[in-house]
């Protein structure tokens, strides 16, 4: 789901960023991603943004073009040790962001080897691949690996005590990265939806178009995240990386205060502003949607599933605001650019137009 949001996300500066994503299934729009579109020319300047500068500057956190392969994507494993380290090899990526994971949560605890395999000895190789060619890593992480027991948002200090193996499996990814690499991020976000892949948003509308009520759990509660965010904000971090030395920042209107600003590698919260029960959640999508199914609270004991989640896992997303300088906005204005087809500019599922004629 992440996988693609990001290519399309990146894609529209991807001249200074070096990054390929390795993920099987999100390959087909990554090739059409990383097909240049425009020559690369270090002289542009972006409205408003910073740019990398040439590839070939040593004071530019990019390396030369030269020598770099032109296909930017291939398919690979990433339990495939040899497999990953050979093609990061061949690619020589000054960055590489890892969103490939085992992510059915209860799935994890039935197949517990598999979940292991891929989310920490996954990330492991993907870290060795990284520290060979000296690439920095963009690690997506998750809320999950918290107890929930805390009141008020966690930050990225707070004591980690995953409750399932998929949210264990991640956290020693995380352990993983942090061993192998200097140049690392660890991104921790949860509650993920998107235009692409399956999504609490889909399988609500889904649901209502036959069902008169929906049972949902009231006793969980977190932040929705729209993927396309993450990867706006992932592209912002990239940005800085590219180029260490000035980013904009505090933009108002055309007006941007202009900042030093030293890369500060390590662990990072970002999700989407604010917080919601699953259930309230739920009823606002079924409120944006025009959709008259009722939803009915249930606990998380009633619905019984094989993997614990955490009760609160609300992210505290300051780290962020600060370096790199980069606001998650509100959950609900998120919500609402996904369910509205003007305002994203992109077809909306079928589950959403279906729910909105029925
Ligand atoms: N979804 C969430 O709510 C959430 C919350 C917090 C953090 N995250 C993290 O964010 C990242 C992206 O999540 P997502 O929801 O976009 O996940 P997703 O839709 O399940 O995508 C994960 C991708 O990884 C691929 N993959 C699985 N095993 C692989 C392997 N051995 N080698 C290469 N690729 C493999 C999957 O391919 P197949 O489909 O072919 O298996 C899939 O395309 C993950 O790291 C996840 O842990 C997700």
């Amino acid at each position: 789901m992440l996988g693609v949001d990001l290519c399309q996300e990146l894609r529209k500066e991807h001249e200074l960023i070096g990054v390929d994503v390795i993920a099987s299934p999100a390959l087909r729009h990554c090739e059409e991603a990383f097909r240049p579109t425009k020559p690369f020319d270090p002289s542009t300047k972006a409205q408003g943004r910073s740019r990398a500068k040439p590839r070939d500057d040593k004071s530019s956190g990019l390396r030369p073009e030269q020598g770099r392969r032109t296909k930017q994507s291939h398919k690979c494993d990433v339990t495939n040790k040899r497999e990953i380290l050979q093609v990061v090899k061949n690619m020589r990526p000054d960055i590489v962001i890892h969103t490939a994971a085992m992510t059915d949560v209860d799935g994890c605890e039935v197949d517990q080897k598999k979940a292991y395999k891929i989310n920490a000895e996954g990330a492991r190789n993907v870290a060795l691949a990284c520290k060979a060619v000296d690439a920095a890593l963009i690690y997506l992480s998750t809320d999950f690996v918290f107890d929930g027991k805390k009141k008020n948002p966690y930050k990225e200090t707070d004591k980690t005590d995953p409750l399932s193996v998929y949210a264990d499996s991640k956290l020693k990814g995380e352990a993983a990265a942090k061993r192998i690499l200097k140049k690392y991020f660890i991104l921790r976000t949860g509650w993920l939806y998107g235009k692409h892949g399956k999504n609490f948003v889909d399988t609500i509308l889904k649901k209502a178009k036959t069902e008169k009520a929906l049972k949902v759990v009231d006793d969980q509660t977190g932040s929705p995240t729209y993927t396309k965010d993450i990867a706006k904000a992932i592209h912002v971090l990239i940005s800085v990386i590219a180029s260490p030395e000035v980013i904009l920042r505090h933009c108002e209107g055309t007006k941007c205060q202009k900042q030093s600003q030293k890369i500060e590698y390590g662990v990072y919260h970002i999700s989407n502003s604010g917080s919601v029960s699953w259930f309230d959640y739920a009823k606002e999508i079924l409120k944006l949607a025009g959709s008259q199914t009722k939803v009915l609270p249930i606990s998380s004991k009633e619905l019984d599933r094989p993997a614990k989640r955490p009760r609160m896992s609300v992210l505290d997303n300051s780290k962020f605001i600060k370096f790199p300088g980069h606001k998650m906005r509100n959950w609900q204005e998120a919500l609402k650019e996904y369910m509205t087809p003007s305002l994203r500019g992109h077809e909306v599922p079928e589950a959403i137009s279906q729910a909105k004629r029925g």
